[in-house]
């Protein structure tokens, strides 16, 4: 039985209305809207349909904040940085207000559907007449009619775990799409704030996906990535016969040339058969993003992650036998609470071992309301930090060696935009997302190409079209 639920049509087409309205009530002079988006990629896809929404309303878009009428943040709760940062930018925007009183100063996203974080906004940032958490995002046009039409300050962080389908996006230039396949996530790892922030997992249904996808190829969109906080559950709520593999597929089955991507995998529900089902799809890119957040199986007994170091290992060396030329990247946590010297060892055995060729490496930071904030933290932050610069070291050396390896190869990359490197104007990506500087006779962004690769750095392969 499917337990998803959808907002009916009925509400979006009040929602509908709700934007004509706006717009009727701005007409003749022109408003334009700011957004700044902290975070992961799904707050970039989120804030893109924040954006359909504004464009519906009759808004221009601006780079500038001192231009804008509509101030939107679009927060990140995931670590504490993030949200002094966000903080730190609404602060900053009092004196704005205080010149332009008319400005509507905007926040949503995860830390706006945090009470702690509602509360601190009432008391001590004035200038914040909207606030709207995760699940209230579709939502948004009405209240933002409330605030237009002379409600002092609106707050809303109400709402179910539903699925809003049909809302207009409006997407940034150049080749690349986000296309959300779910929201939210069931798995509690410890440390993690998300599934408080973002409910339970829910899946779009499979022809909504198709049906955007084809959308996205007949615009042009060469580059897609899937999106979802673990998009190997992907299913398990809709009561259908189908799981990622299944959908992607499916989706490979659409015609274009076009590559897709996917992103967050967890280890413990990635398979042999999604590396069966990459190897098999042409469309599907030979790159995986597997977090595996630590090396040793007692932290990752602590953090909930439910897999073993082990059965890491085994499912990477699987997708290296079946795919040779696969791209691997991974995130880590150092200093999760409790971990001991020989547990980081262990960590940075496994990397050494394994080769990513992009690691994101992040130092815990404790988020209140989750398990792991109240866990015993023995090291000192000296400790942590001195880990943390072991494990950059160690990663700098790997990936300068895979990069090298690249010298001389030929590969098909994708022309995503220009660079501000005069000697190589155009920026490109290759099937397993690498970064590459290009060179040569009519490039056009948006266009697959043959490049060689001439010379590597840490961060950049810099490639000569052939
Ligand atoms: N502290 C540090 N890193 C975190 N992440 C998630 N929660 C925390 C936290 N409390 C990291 C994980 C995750 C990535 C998106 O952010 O590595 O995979
Ligand atoms: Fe957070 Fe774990 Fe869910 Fe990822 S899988 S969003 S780390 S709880």
């Amino acid at each position: 039985m499917s337990q998803q639920t959808t907002v009916s049509a009925e509400q979006l087409r009040a929602q509908f209305g709700d934007m004509s309205l706006v717009a009727a009530m701005n007409h003749g002079r022109e408003k334009r809207a700011y957004t700044h988006t902290f975070g992961c990629q799904q707050n970039e896809a989120d804030t893109e349909t924040i954006r359909g929404m504004l464009a519906e309303m009759g808004y221009q878009m601006t780079d500038s904040p001192e231009h804008a009428d509509f101030i939107l943040f679009n927060t990140c709760a995931v670590r504490e940085h993030a949200e002094d940062r966000a903080f730190g930018n609404i602060g900053a925007l009092s004196h704005l207000k205080k010149q332009r009183p008319d400005v509507i100063i905007a926040l949503c996203g995860c830390m706006a559907q945090q009470e702690k974080n509602v509360e601190k906004i009432k008391k001590s940032y004035p200038q914040v007449s909207l606030l709207f958490g995760t699940h209230a995002l579709w939502r948004f046009p009405s209240l933002l009619r409330r605030v237009l039409t002379g409600e002092k300050r609106v707050f809303d962080i109400g709402g179910a775990d539903d699925i809003a389908e049909g809302l207009p996006v409006l997407r940034g230039e150049g080749p690349k799409a986000w296309l959300s396949i779910m929201y939210g996530c069931n798995n509690f790892c410890t440390y993690c704030i998300v599934p408080y922030v973002r409910g339970r997992e829910r899946s779009r249904r499979p022809e909504e996906i198709e049906a955007e996808l084809r959308e996205l190829t007949r615009e042009g969109y060469k580059d897609i990535t899937l999106l979802g906080q673990n998009v190997n559950s992907y299913g398990k709520d809709l009561g259908l016969e189908i799981d990622f593999s299944d959908l992607l597929r499916r989706l490979n089955d659409v015609p274009g040339d076009f590559l897709l991507r996917f992103m967050t995998s967890h280890p413990k529900d990635a398979s042999r058969k999604l590396i069966d089902t990459m190897a098999a799809c042409s469309k599907v890119a030979k790159q995986l993003h597997l977090p595996v957040q630590s090396g040793s199986d007692a932290v990752l007994s602590r953090m909930n992650r439910r897999y073993t170091a082990g059965e890491y290992r085994e499912l990477i060396r699987y997708a290296r036998e079946e795919i040779p030329e696969i791209v691997l990247s991974s995130d880590i946590i150092v200093g999760f609470p409790g971990e001991t010297e020989a547990d980081f060892e262990e960590t940075l055995r496994l990397t050494q071992e394994i080769e990513y060729d992009l690691l994101f490496t992040f130092l815990y930071s404790k988020r209140s309301g989750t398990p792991a904030a109240s866990y015993e933290d023995p090291a000192t932050s000296a400790e942590k930090q001195a880990r943390f610069e072991r494990l950059l070291r160690a990663q700098d050396e790997i990936v300068a060696r895979r990069q090298a390896a690249y010298q001389g190869k030929t590969l098909r990359l994708l022309v995503d935009g220009e660079s501000k490197n005069p000697d190589y104007p155009f920026t490109a990506r290759t099937e397993g997302n690498l970064l590459v500087c290009v060179r040569g006779e009519d490039i056009v962004v948006g266009s697959f190409i043959e490049a060689e690769i001439e010379k590597t750095s840490l961060r950049c392969l810099y490639a000569q079209k052939r």
